[in-house]
C-alpha cells in the first residue's frame, strides 16, 4: 500500500480554491439556485437516509471530495484491513472489529480467527442467555438481576451507549450498571442498594492491567467476600481479557471467562464478548441483529461506490469542514432519547483513534486531524448550548440523528421531535437573513430606534453545515449500522489524513505519571513528588484532606 495523505494530492489544492470561492455564498443561496437539491445531496441505503443539503458545497466541491478516495488509495486499505494485514503499524497489529461480527463463512482475517471468533461468540451468547433466563444464578442459587459491568474506555462506553439504546427494562429481568470512573462513589452506591446473592459483576479489561477497573473489581470482589464469602467469587464474577494469568490469580472460574484478540481496540471492541452485558441485557437473538446491522454496513462500505457510500461521504463531509470551512468541532445531536450516550461514545471513537499529528510514517502532519466531538441528546440540547451554535462565535459542524418512529413512547409525541429536528436544521441553514427581521419589525410596528437596536442581536447569519442521519426506529440492527456506519468514516477519515488511527499513545504517559504520583499523593512530605511543578499542589491538597479527616 502507498502512503500518499490526501493534504499531498491535487484534489486538495483545488479544494482550497473552492472553500475560496463558496466562502462568501450562504448555504441558503446554494438552496435557492437549485431546487433539486435534497435529490443531489441526500443517499439512503442499509436502512439509513443520510441528507447533507445543508452542507456548504456544490456539486463541484462533492466532485473534488470524492477525488480523496482515489488519491489516498483507500479500496487497497480497506481491502488490507479485511484481509487482517497489520495496518496497525506502531503496535503492528491488524485491526480486527470488522472480524468480529463476520457471519460463518465469510473468512474475514483467514479461516482460523474465523473459527475462533464464531466459536467464542456462540460461548458468550449462550452464557448471556443463560444469565438471562436464570440457568446461570449465583452461590445462593438466586436468579441475577443486577450485572455491573466494570470496565472503562473501549471496556465501557460501548455497551453502556448500546445498552441504555436497547435494553427496554423488564420488571425483574436483569438489570445492567456500567461503572467506570476511578473515584469509588459510583460502585459504592451501587452496592449499598445491591443483593450479593442476584448480582453478577462483568469486569472487561482487555489488558487486566487497568486503574480504574483493577481498583473497582478488587473493592467488589472484597464487598462479595464480607458478605457472601470467598467460595462465592467464581460465580459471581465474569471477565473478558486477553490476561489469562491476572483472571488465574483474580479467581474468574474458566467458564467464565472470554477471550480477545490483540488486534481488537478497545473503542472498536463492542463486537466481541466486550458486548457481553449488552447480549445479558437484550438477549442473543437481538445481539444477532445487532452484528447482522453492522455487516449490512460493512457489506454496504465494500461494495457501493464511493459516490454513493455512506462512511465515506459522511468522512468527506467531515474533512470539508475541518480542513476546508475550519470549522473544527462537531456536535453529536441525536433526537432519539435512547441515543443519549452516543455523543460520548463517538467521542471516543473520532477523538481516541483520529486525535494524531503524524503520519503514518512518522512525519508531522501540517493539517488538521480530528474534530473535536460533542454533543447531547436534543431536544434537551435546543434550550441549552443550541444558541451558541446558532449565534455563537466558536462554530461547530453537526449531526442530527432522527428517527421516523420513537422507540418508546407516544408516537404523537415524536412527531415534535421530528419537527424539531428538522426546524433546527432548516434554521442552522437558513438563519434568520436581515430582510425576514426587517419584514417582522414591520409587522410589529417597531420604531426606528428599537429596530436599529436589536436587529444585530436577532440576526442569525445560517449556513451553519448540519448532516441528518434518519433511519425507520432505533432498534439492534439499526444501532449496528448506525456505529458501523461511524466506525468506517473515523477508518476514512483516517487514510484521508494519512494517520494511524487505531493506536493510542497520547493516553499511555498520563497512566504511567500517576503511578509514579501515587506515593507522593499519599505521602507529600515524606515523598517528594517526581514532577516539581506539583509538589506545592500536593501539599495544599494534604492540608484539606487531613481537614477533611477531621
Ligand atoms: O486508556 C485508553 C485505553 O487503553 C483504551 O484504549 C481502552 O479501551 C481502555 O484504556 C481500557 O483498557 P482495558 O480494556 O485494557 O482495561
Amino acid at each position: 500500500m502507498r502512503i500518499a495523505p490526501g493534504p499531498h494530492s491535487a484534489a486538495w489544492n483545488e479544494l482550497k480554491a473552492q472553500a475560496r470561492r463558496l466562502a462568501e455564498v450562504p448555504t441558503r443561496e446554494l438552496f435557492g439556485r437549485d431546487p433539486g437539491r435534497f435529490e443531489r445531496f441526500s443517499r439512503t441505503a442499509a436502512g439509513l437516509l443520510i441528507d447533507f443539503s445543508r452542507q456548504h458545497l456544490d456539486e463541484t466541491v462533492l466532485g473534488q471530495l470524492l477525488a480523496l478516495p482515489e488519491a489516498v488509495d483507500l479500496g487497497g486499505y480497506r481491502e488490507a484491513m479485511w484481509r487482517g494485514e497489520k495496518i496497525d503499524v506502531t503496535e503492528g497489529r491488524p485491526v480486527l472489529h470488522v472480524a468480529l461480527r463476520q457471519a460463518p463463512g465469510e473468512r474475514v482475517g483467514g479461516a482460523l480467527l474465523e473459527h475462533e471468533v464464531l466459536e467464542e461468540r456462540a460461548r458468550m451468547l449462550a452464557f448471556a442467555e443463560a444469565v438471562r433466563t436464570g440457568r446461570i444464578t449465583g452461590s445462593a442459587e438466586r436468579r441475577f438481576e443486577r450485572i455491573i459491568n466494570l470496565g472503562i474506555g473501549g471496556s465501557d462506553l460501548g455497551p453502556a451507549m448500546a445498552v441504555h439504546a436497547l435494553a427496554h427494562p423488564v420488571p425483574g429481568g436483569p438489570r445492567c450498571e456500567f461503572v467506570s470512573n476511578i473515584q469509588g462513589c459510583h460502585l459504592a452506591d451501587l452496592l449499598a442498594q445491591a443483593d450479593p446473592r442476584s448480582t453478577l459483576f462483568i469486569v472487561c479489561s482487555k489488558t487486566f492491567a487497568t486503574l480504574e477497573t483493577l481498583t473497582h473489581a478488587q473493592s467488589a470482589r472484597q464487598w462479595l467476600c464480607e458478605q457472601l464469602g470467598a467460595a462465592a467469587v467464581p460465580r459471581h464474577f465474569a471477565a473478558v481479557s486477553l490476561n489469562h494469568r491476572a483472571m488465574d490469580s483474580f479467581g474468574v472460574h474458566p467458564e467464565y471467562r472470554f477471550k480477545l484478540w490483540d488486534g481488537v481496540v478497545g473503542r472498536f471492541s463492542l463486537w466481541s464478548s466486550i458486548g457481553v452485558s449488552l447480549a445479558i441485557a437484550i438477549g442473543a437473538e437481538a445481539f444477532a441483529a445487532f452484528l447482522a446491522g453492522a455487516r449490512a454496513m460493512d457489506a454496504h462500505f465494500r461494495q457501493a461506490p464511493w459516490a454513493e457510500n455512506l462512511p465515506v461521504l459522511l468522512a468527506l463531509m467531515g474533512v470539508w469542514n475541518i480542513n476546508f470551512r475550519e470549522l473544527p468541532t462537531l456536535a453529536v445531536l441525536p433526537y432519539e432519547e435512547r441515543l443519549a450516550h452516543l455523543p460520548a461514545y463517538l467521542q471516543q471513537l473520532e477523538m481516541g483513534s483520529n486525535g494524531k499529528s503524524v503520519t503514518l510514517d512518522g512525519r508531522r502532519v501540517d493539517w488538521q486531524t480530528a474534530a473535536v466531538v460533542w454533543g447531547g441528546p436534543a431536544s434537551n440540547a435546543q434550550h441549552s448550548f443550541y444558541q451558541q451554535l446558532h449565534q455563537g462565535t466558536a462554530r461547530a459542524a453537526l449531526d442530527l440523528l432522527l428517527p421516523a418512529r420513537p422507540s418508546c413512547g407516544p408516537e404523537a409525541q415524536h412527531a415534535l421531535a421530528i419537527a424539531s429536528a428538522l426546524a433546527q436544521a432548516e434554521a442552522f441553514m437558513t438563519g434568520y437573513p436581515p430582510e425576514a427581521l426587517r419584514a417582522e419589525f414591520e409587522r410589529e410596528g417597531l420604531s426606528p430606534a428599537r429596530r436599529e437596536a436589536l436587529e444585530p442581536h436577532k440576526v442569525h447569519a445560517g449556513s451553519r453545515p448540519s448532516t441528518l442521519i434518519a433511519f425507520p426506529q432505533l432498534d439492534p440492527a439499526t444501532l449496528g449500522r448506525l456505529i458501523a456506519l461511524y466506525e468506517h468514516k473515523v477508518f476514512v477519515q483516517g487514510v484521508i489524513w494519512g494517520i494511524n488511527s487505531f493506536d493510542q499513545w497520547g493516553v499511555e504517559l498520563g497512566k504511567r505519571l500517576a503511578d509514579q504520583l501515587l506515593p507522593s499523593v499519599r505521602d507529600p512530605l515524606g515523598q517528594p513528588a517526581p514532577a516539581p511543578g506539583v509538589q506545592r499542589l500536593l501539599e495544599q491538597l494534604a492540608l484539606w484532606r487531613e481537614d477533611g479527616s477531621r
